[in-house]
């Protein structure tokens, strides 16, 4: 299963506490340890986090320059946990725009849990789903003839990455009911869930009550009813 998180709402998380707008970047770091942490137990075979978007840098110099030394930090203090419990990690989106010291933090990362067989943890960062779909287009070729399934690969080369599953799951917290660019081409069958905590304060109980109203879904896919979606946590994990 591929479930996939916008996460958003840090800003007003800060704001809320008379906190400065890093602050709640910083809570929403500890939030990613713990639903990373929840979302390896619960089975989850593939997670793609929606860190930063490429229309982000529109965003003051002083918060970006935060963001960023929060990614490289993160990388680099998870690295050896992500390795421990077989999680592999690979960071979508372009790499051209970022800083020298978190690249390097990506290459490391990436090279030390690529032979992960547990969860697959995918980190959007400078991501924009639009200027991946523009550049798979690209690389196709002009006038060519060409499937889903070929696309799908093409689009894993223009974020860096390898091919993944379409979204089954897409969370979007904070409040708010748009996709921001974000995953636009994997999420065409996705079950949408919105969820109005802001995502410092997202739980592991949050994910499994998100998992549950997948579970309840009737997907389709345009034809006719298919069995119910597998409850991948617990019966009596709530
Ligand atoms: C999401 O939180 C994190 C990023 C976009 C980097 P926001 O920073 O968008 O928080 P709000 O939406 O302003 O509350
Ligand atoms: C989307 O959130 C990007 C991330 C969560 C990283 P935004 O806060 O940037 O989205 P808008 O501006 O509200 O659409
Ligand atoms: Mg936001």
């Amino acid at each position: 299963m591929h479930a996939a998180i916008i996460m958003d709402g840090n800003g007003r998380w800060a704001a809320a506490r008379g906190l400065p707008r890093l602050a709640g970047h910083r809570a929403g770091a500890d939030a990613v340890r713990r639903i990373v942490e929840a979302a390896a137990e619960f089975g989850i075979g593939t997670l793609t986090l929606y860190a930063f978007s490429s229309d982000n840098w529109k965003r003051p110099a002083g918060e970006v320059a935060g963001l960023m030394q929060l990614f490289g930090a993160y990388l680099v203090a998870e690295a050896a946990k992500c390795v421990e419990h077989g999680i592999s990690v690979e960071i979508i989106g372009r790499r051209d725009r970022l800083g020298g010291e978190l690249c390097a933090a990506i290459d490391a990362i990436e090279g030390a849990t690529a032979r992960g067989d547990g969860l697959r943890l995918r980190i959007a960062v400078d991501y924009s789903a639009r200027d991946c779909i523009l550049r798979a287009a690209a690389l196709s070729g002009a006038g060519a003839e060409i499937s889903h399934e070929h696309f799908s690969r093409l689009l894993g080369h223009a974020m860096h990455c390898r091919q993944a599953p379409d979204v089954d799951l897409l969370v979007r917290t904070g409040g708010e009911r748009r996709l921001s660019d974000f995953l636009l081409w994997e999420s065409a069958y996705a079950e949408l869930v919105f969820v109005e905590r802001m995502w410092p304060d997202f739980t592991r109980e949050d994910l499994e009550a998100a998992l549950r109203e997948f579970a309840g879904r009737e997907r389709r896919f345009g034809g006719l009813p298919e069995p119910r979606n597998k409850v991948l946590v617990p019966a009596n994990a709530v």
